[in-house]
């Protein structure tokens, strides 16, 4: 299942990449939430290939919602964005990939984040490590937030979230920089190999962390909320780093 959803995100990640920078149908999802004919071409080709190879699990899509939750049979659960950074896609700034999770009983087993751009390949499957191009990847070293450099996402809803700016003031003032680069996956998945040594952000939905979740998590770092305790990937906000910054970073966010 492992090869399957990297051969699945690969081939999403190529229609992306033909359809980048060319004039395309772009869609508001709502005042500034896009979404692309080459979102929805690439979650039909996911969908699609799930159902064939399949046909008995369930799958959780962005642009599908629950449409595609087929056969109520929920152990085995694929969970897609299929862009991710629509954003940067509609105006082409290429920072956008394509991730899949695969949840069996409520657990995270496999998930593949693809950068068709860069082609780099972020994988892992449960208790088995993960890996960037088949090579293993571990999080930083870094110990202490002065020397790390963060990144976040701005939600969509940003402008009702009080303590946004007071908490990205503080990352801001207490670490070495924060990026914002417009696609929560592969923001994690540079958590997972080190260019990054934590993220924060709110308001996500799963497909945006359920496979970024497992790469940082076999990648040897630490995901929670910002109390501290255990994460669903069903209610964000999340905290995530290399594991030695998380007790910094939540003494910020909490
Ligand atoms: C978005 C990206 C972005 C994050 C937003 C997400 P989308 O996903 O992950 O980094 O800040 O909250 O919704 O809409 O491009 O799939
Ligand atoms: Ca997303
Ligand atoms: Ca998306």
């Amino acid at each position: 299942m492992l090869n399957f959803a990297i051969e699945t995100a690969r081939e999403a990640g190529q229609i992306l990449l033909e359809k980048f920078g060319r004039k395309i149908d772009v869609f508001k999802k709502g005042e500034i939430n896009l979404v692309t004919e080459a979102d929805l071409a690439s979650e039909k080709l996911i969908i699609e290939r799930i159902k064939s190879y399949y046909p008995k699990h369930s799958i959780l899509a962005e642009e599908s919602g629950d449409a595609v939750l087929i056969n109520g049979e929920n152990r085995w659960k694929w969970i897609i964005d299929p862009l991710d950074g629509t954003t940067n896609y509609a105006h082409g700034y290429p920072c956008f990939c394509v991730t899949i999770a695969l949840e069996h009983k409520d657990e995270i087993v496999i998930g593949v984040t693809f950068d068709p751009t860069r082609d780099e390949l972020f994988s892992a499957e449960k208790r088995n490590g993960a890996s960037l191009n088949n090579k293993p990847i571990r999080v930083s070293e870094t110990e202490n937030l002065s020397d790390s450099l963060i990144v976040t996402g701005f939600p969509y809803d940003f402008a009702n979230r009080s303590n946004f700016a007071e908490n990205f003031t503080e990352m801001l003032l207490k670490s070495r920089g924060v990026r914002r680069d417009g696609s929560a996956a592969i923001d994690m998945a540079y958590v997972a190999c080190g260019r990054f040594d934590g993220f924060w952000e709110e308001g996500l939905n799963p497909w945006d962390v359920a496979a970024g979740v497992l790469i940082i998590e076999e990648a040897g770092g630490q995901v929670s909320y910002y109390d501290g305790s255990k994460f669903s990937i069903y209610a964000p906000p999340i905290c995530a780093s290399n594991s030695l910054i998380q007790r910094e970073m939540l003494g910020i966010l909490n």
